[in-house]
């Protein structure tokens, strides 16, 4: 096959393994064969492949990762006003489930060590309305879910798990997103579980939780034509389902693969004082699905930006606005400083290339041209 890598892309979702490959097209062969495209037989095998994995009793394919985190949402039974706990130093898709279904998302600031939620800050933030709290495990970090669940018990308030960037992802050896009442699944391309296009999945050990996930992702119909609840359309692909049984083969050795390229970075730029590198809390298993570094300031990310990019490597800023500034929830008008770590990670945060395929010698290079930089 040739190589059509010139340049050393941030990401790069094409598979190169070749057994991969035809398994993947087995398994597509498999779904065009029988032309079950939706709620195919797939889904079902998938559902049960991915629940063995993460120990946790029930699956729910649907879409997209957005649309896991406002079926959960749903599925609890939270009423107009009511608050929702979500870190600011985030994707957009937490707040944004929580604002579209008139719920209230009141934001908190982040660690500027592992990038998650500040703990300290959630208790300061619970009132009479507060319903629920959404965790996002940013980056492939595990958040410190063991202490907020306790906190979100002693509270009565129900504990939603965004995974989408920790599929796989440890603390205490069990996976992240069987914590709370309910994990939420993104399969993006980029993920560390992905498909190829769009896809996600609600998880949770509550019966009573899945079964309602399962009724308001299937227009909130019980039999064939009866709605008990209007709900909506959100479906995983049975194609999308076949391909995620064959990438599901190789998650743990792609996780292996970028914790491996993580620890590289960290041996090739410890000694660099000007730069932070990512850590992960003990008894945790990161899974690096972003290798972010802080620079001291804006304007030395911004020179090490346009220098690694003019080096031919493709660099992302996440995230390079907090929440609580965006337009979109103007109206609870939070002004400039309200979460002053969410806006300094801001702007000193780069993301580094980690896919499981970068090479050995691309690796060398991004870190030889940061030392470059660095005069090291
Ligand atoms: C932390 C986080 N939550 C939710 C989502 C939304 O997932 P999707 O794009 O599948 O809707 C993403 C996707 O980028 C994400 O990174």
């Amino acid at each position: 096959m040739p190589d059509y890598r010139q340049e050393i892309p941030f990401f790069d979702t094409a598979i190169y393994n070749p057994k991969q490959r035809s398994q993947i097209d087995l398994a597509i062969q498999s779904v065009l064969d029988h032309g079950k495209y939706i709620n195919g037989p797939e889904v079902y095998e998938f559902s049960e492949k991915l629940s063995t994995y993460l120990n946790v009793k029930h699956v729910v394919p649907c879409a997209n990762g957005t649309d896991a985190l406002t079926i959960s949402l749903l599925a609890l039974d939270l009423q107009r006003g009511d608050e929702v706990i979500v870190p600011v130093f985030n994707y957009v898709a937490a707040a944004e489930a929580v604002e579209i279904l008139g719920l209230t998302p009141a934001f908190i600031d982040v660690s500027n060590k592992d990038f998650n939620i500040e703990v300290k800050e959630i208790e300061k933030r619970i009132n009479s309305k507060t319903k629920a709290i959404i965790i996002t495990h940013l980056f492939g970090a595990a958040a410190k879910i063991d202490h907020i669940v306790d906190l979100a018990h002693k509270y009565n308030i129900a504990v939603i798990e965004d995974i989408a960037q920790a599929v796989g992802t440890e603390l205490n050896q069990r996976k992240v997103g069987t914590y709370g009442d309910i994990g939420c699944i993104s399969f993006f391309p980029t993920k560390n579980l992905a498909c190829f296009g769009d896809g996600g999945a609600i998880i949770t050990n509550n019966e009573v939780i899945a079964n309602k996930a399962k009724m308001i992702a299937n227009h909130g119909q019980t039999n064939k034509y009866e709605h008990k609840i209007a709900g909506c359309n959100s479906r995983l692909d049975t194609l999308q389902a076949a391909i995620l049984s064959v990438q599901l083969l190789y998650l743990e050795d792609n996780l292996n693969k970028r914790r491996a390229i993580a620890e590289k970075y960290q041996d090739g730029l410890k000694d660099i004082s000007e730069i932070c590198l990512p850590v992960q809390q003990q008894n945790s298993f990161h899974t690096f699905n972003q290798y972010c570094i802080l620079l001291r300031s804006k304007e030395v990310r911004e020179e090490l930006q346009n220098d690694l990019k003019n080096s031919g490597i493709g660099v992302m800023i996440y995230y390079p606005k907090p929440l609580h500034i965006q337009e979109a929830f103007a109206r609870y008008e939070h002004k400039v400083n309200d979460f002053p770590v969410a806006e300094d990670l801001c702007n000193r945060i780069l993301a580094l290339p980690v896919f499981p395929d970068l090479r050995e010698e691309q690796l060398q290079y991004i870190i030889s041209q940061i030392r470059n930089f660095f005069n090291q």
